[in-house]
């Protein structure tokens, strides 16, 4: 028997110390919120997707008054993205939320469905996706790609 270890990577640091484009980025998220439609949660969530070549592609969450019938923003943003732009590699997404009046203070993690969307992407386009998780007291960066965020993943080679 044996007991192996999975360690994640990721880097916090203040909105003003990420590039423009990382904050062009967070900031679509931001406005993309504005758009959620979530009359049951409150809890507004913006997704942006930088796409290769420089377009951006956002979604924001969809809900439903059958609950899971309603969609989170990431998956919105890159179902859209893959279904306009089926041959563009996401390179970077932001994600951002806003509830009772403000966006969180500490950065939002994508749920464990669209984590698994986001490899399937990122293995479409043999292109890691760069992760920003946005805070209003932090960003949380993911550069190592979507394994990170979801170890021991199911994979096309086990069917
Ligand atoms: N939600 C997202 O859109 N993205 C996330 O990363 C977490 C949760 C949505 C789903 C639901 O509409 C609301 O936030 C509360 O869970």
């Amino acid at each position: 028997m044996k007991t192996l270890t999975h360690t994640s990577h990721y880097t916090l640091c203040a909105y003003g110390e990420l590039s423009e484009q990382d904050r062009n980025l967070i900031d679509e998220a931001k406005h993309t919120a504005e758009r959620a439609y979530a009359p049951y949660s409150h809890f507004r969530v913006g997704a942006a997707a930088l796409l290769k070549g420089g377009v951006v592609v956002t979604g924001s969450n969809q809900e439903n008054v059958a609950y899971p019938s309603g969609l989170c923003a990431e998956r919105t943003a890159l179902f859209y993205a893959g279904s306009q732009y089926p041959d563009k590699a996401v390179e970077a997404l932001a994600i951002a939320a806003y509830t009772e009046g403000a966006f969180t203070r500490n950065p939002i993690t994508p749920c464990g469905s669209c984590r698994q969307v986001m490899l399937e992407m990122e293995r479409r386009h043999q292109t890691p996706i760069r992760i920003l998780l946005y805070g209003t007291e932090s960003v949380c960066v993911v550069d190592g790609g979507v394994g990170e965020l979801l170890p021991l993943s199911f994979d096309s080679l086990f069917l």
